[in-house]
């Protein structure tokens, strides 16, 4: 391979359709060079055109992988991820990445840009939709089951794409939850909280991995040795290929990293990048490698690997034997009713019941004659959706106004209104597909929320989709309040003010305030995606039982943030929420919390052995008690704190959890086993993992404010 061989396997191209400009430098490296990957072609007729020009045209026929964000489905939209998270289901997870793997690789994508997962503990931060939250048990597991999903048995399985977790690392962490912001994290911080779910998606077997935007301590992430060799490769362990950020090579130089795009190329090369995914329209600064190779300013060496990784994905891929898909067999694929299916099934075991007073849910199906449906969201497919959905691709989404109309029919009489309209955003997110906004008809906001609560006043009960609209959440989603923007709570409290039964359903993916709504019932659906409205119906009617769970801590206020639960005891412990003395800074609802239309008993904490070596498994077992009379979910969570050690620990930790299924009155006993390796943490003092003799808490309950309680002795 010449040089500029090498290089062009070490690029990705944007290839964006149709803007052809912005494919220029794309088609003119596949035809001279080769190329190592296209990213955004998801057209499978376009996939095999440019593959064709790879495997026959370019000199040494190195057929092309082809990569795309596949964060919540292709044609199918699962529930975004951070609403996966919340069903606390890792096989369900893994079934939903398995369908859009299946999907991806029929269009012709080999690699997909997920999973995401950066832990997110401030909810300003609008990727915190992508993740799992802000826990690295439950992130971890998370990213196991997506790993598991979306890569199959093996890497190379058909049907299945590439892995690629991201971003390495610490990105959940930017300042003030300001996308793309530096990080600062200390060793403790980036090892017991940032890696975890890392290692976990490598011990899963993840063939690629996305190095971040930002600075992590000063070093952009794309060229940060300590991070992409140091740590990754020769700690954790990662065998795969790495690729950047989109642009993140070119801007090492605006980064204030580098002198020039050549020695950008050079620095993220020697760091041990391997692929540089290009800003669409730019010249890779992969195209400036050859110099820099002949300048000496970087090993012969360190290149070839970095070849040797892509050209191996490849082969593991089989795209050498089958570079092409089967143009005809694609639409079967992504119209499968079974992925559908799936996709309800999803959307009713992520959504989060936060509050249900009196039990007016579930809505009795005799009772209710009519119904008002209201808010903005409630009619609007690309909401229910969510971010990271392209319209290339042919979503639908089925919406809460007609997956209630769908299940109620003719009986009952459905009244709708759209309330108020989303405002615009202050400055357009990075995503146009996010801003572009249908033409419609300007609304009178005040005469329709008037509207609205006449609607409301003249039916059996009104549910109000209220939230945040999917441009308002995901990258440039950031964002400094919580509240409903717009006018949402106007409408949400005029329609409350009539004193008929309110559900609100809520399309969001961080806390939100809404006001001190006397809402009877709040449901978090967050953006249930493809069969939402199928899902929030069966809920509201009862033909599904809630059980899903918070993924983080319901923060009150932005002013709070971050603000999870894994927090030392500190030198003033009590009152834990009274620091400010303003206000409470006790979340809303606690992590791990939601509602279930039965209640749950948890007794009979039993520790095996109370005592036992550090090296040893600590078993324990609770009885679980459905005290309601309906078949329902719980999960169960097991939390534990370290009494004393070489540094002092969290005051709670998530360390086991399970989701189980009790039929009413149905009681179980619960097995859970904690192993060294959960127990272990990284410690500053001694800069390096410990598994401490110590005196331990143990909690277990239906959030993580379990009051259940155990203790057991680790020995040294
Ligand atoms: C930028 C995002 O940070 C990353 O997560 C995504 O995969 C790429 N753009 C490609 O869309």
């Amino acid at each position: 391979m010449t040089p500029e061989e090498k290089a062009a396997q070490l690029t990705q191209y944007f290839y964006l359709q149709p803007i052809p400009a912005a494919n220029k430098p794309a088609l003119e490296a596949l035809r001279t060079t080769g190329l190592g990957s296209l990213l955004f072609v998801t057209d499978p007729a376009e996939v095999n055109r440019l593959q064709r020009i790879a495997v026959e045209q370019s000199r040494l026929k190195i057929p092309l992988l082809f990569g795309f964000d596949v964060i919540h489905g292709l044609r199918t939209i699962f529930p975004v991820p951070i609403g996966m998270a919340a069903s606390w289901d890792p096989a369900l997870v893994e079934a939903t990445q398995a369908v859009a793997a299946k999907e991806a690789r029929a269009v012709g994508v080999h690699w997909t840009f997920a999973p995401n997962v950066d832990i997110a503990r401030d909810p300003r931060w609008g990727r915190i939709v992508e993740t799992a939250g802000e826990d690295p048990y439950l992130t971890s597991a998370m990213a196991r089951a997506q790993v598991h999903g979306f890569q199959g048995p093996r890497l190379g399985a058909p049907g299945h794409v590439i892995a690629g977790p991201k971003h390495f690392a610490g990105y959940g962490a930017s300042l003030g939850g300001r996308d793309w912001d530096e990080v600062e994290l200390s060793d403790s911080d980036l090892w017991n909280v940032h890696l975890p779910p890392f290692q976990a998606a490598i011990n899963a077997g993840a063939g690629a991995m996305m190095a971040a935007y930002m600075h992590l301590n000063g070093v952009p992430a794309a060229a940060n040795r300590n991070l992409l060799t140091t740590i990754l490769r020769d700690k954790l362990g990662f065998k795969g290929f790495i690729g950047s950020d989109s642009g993140s090579v070119n801007k090492l130089v605006t980064q204030n990293l580098t002198r020039d795009t050549q020695d950008a190329a050079a620095r993220a090369i020697a760091a041990g990048l391997d692929i540089e995914m290009v800003d669409p329209g730019k010249l890779a600064a992969m195209s400036k490698l050859p110099a820099a190779m002949a300048a000496g300013q970087v090993p012969q060496a360190r290149v070839d690997e970095a070849v040797g990784r892509i050209l191996k994905a490849k082969l593991r891929m089989g795209l050498f034997e089958r570079p092409y898909i089967d143009e005809k067999a694609v639409e079967k694929t992504l119209n499968d009713p079974a992925h559908r299916r799936l996709a309800r099934i999803a959307a009713e075991r992520s959504a989060v019941l936060l509050r249900n007073e009196n039990g007016v849910l579930p809505f009795d199906k005799r009772r209710i004659k009519s119904l008002a449906v209201i808010g903005p969201m409630a009619a609007s497919a690309k909401d229910t959706l969510g971010p990271w959905v392209f319209e290339q691709n042919g979503a639908s989404a089925v919406t809460v106004l007609a997956g209630l109309q769908q299940k109620l029919g003719k009986k009952v009489r459905i009244s709708y209104s759209e309330g108020v309209r989303m405002p615009a955003r202050m400055f357009p997110s990075p995503s146009a597909t996010a801003d572009k906004v249908p033409e419609r008809p300007p609304l009178d906001e005040t005469t329709e929320i008037a509207r609205a609560a006449a609607l409301a006043r003249d039916a059996d009960a009104a549910v109000v989709v209220v939230g945040e609209a999917m441009n308002m959440i995901s990258e440039g989603g950031s964002r400094s309040s919580f509240t409903l923007p717009g006018r949402q709570q106007e409408l949400l409290d005029a329609v409350v003010a009539t004193g008929k039964p309110v559900v609100v359903v809520i399309f969001s993916a961080r806390p939100l305030h809404l006001g001190e709504t006397r809402a009877q019932a709040i449901l978090d659906a967050w953006y249930p995606g493809s069969e939402g409205g199928t899902a929030i119906a069966n809920l509201l009617f009862g033909d599904a039982v809630p059980a899903g769970k918070l993924p983080f801590s319901w923060t009150r206020s932005p002013a709070h943030a971050p603000n999870y639960y894994a927090q030392l005891i500190s030198h003033k412990p009590n009152p834990v929420n009274g620091r400010y003395w303003n206000e409470t800074s006790a979340p809303t609802y606690p992590f791990g919390y939601g509602l279930s239309y039965s209640t749950f008993e948890y007794t009979n904490l039993r520790l095996q052995q109370p005592s036992v070596p550090k090296s040893a498994l600590v078993v324990l077992n609770v009885d679980l008690k459905n005290l309601g009379d309906r078949t329902a979910d719980e999960v169960p969570q097991l939390y534990i704190h370290q009494r004393f050690g070489t540094s002092a620990r969290p005051a709670r930790e998530l360390k086991g959890f399970q989701r189980v299924t009790l039929k009413p009155g149905e009681t179980r006993s619960l097995r859970f086993v904690l192993s060294p390796d959960d127990l272990r943490y990284w410690s500053s003092a001694t800069n390096g993992w410990v598994n401490n003799a110590s005196a331990f808490d143990v909690w277990v309950g239906g959030n993580s404010e379990a009051t259940l309680h155990g203790i057991f002795e680790l020995t040294g």
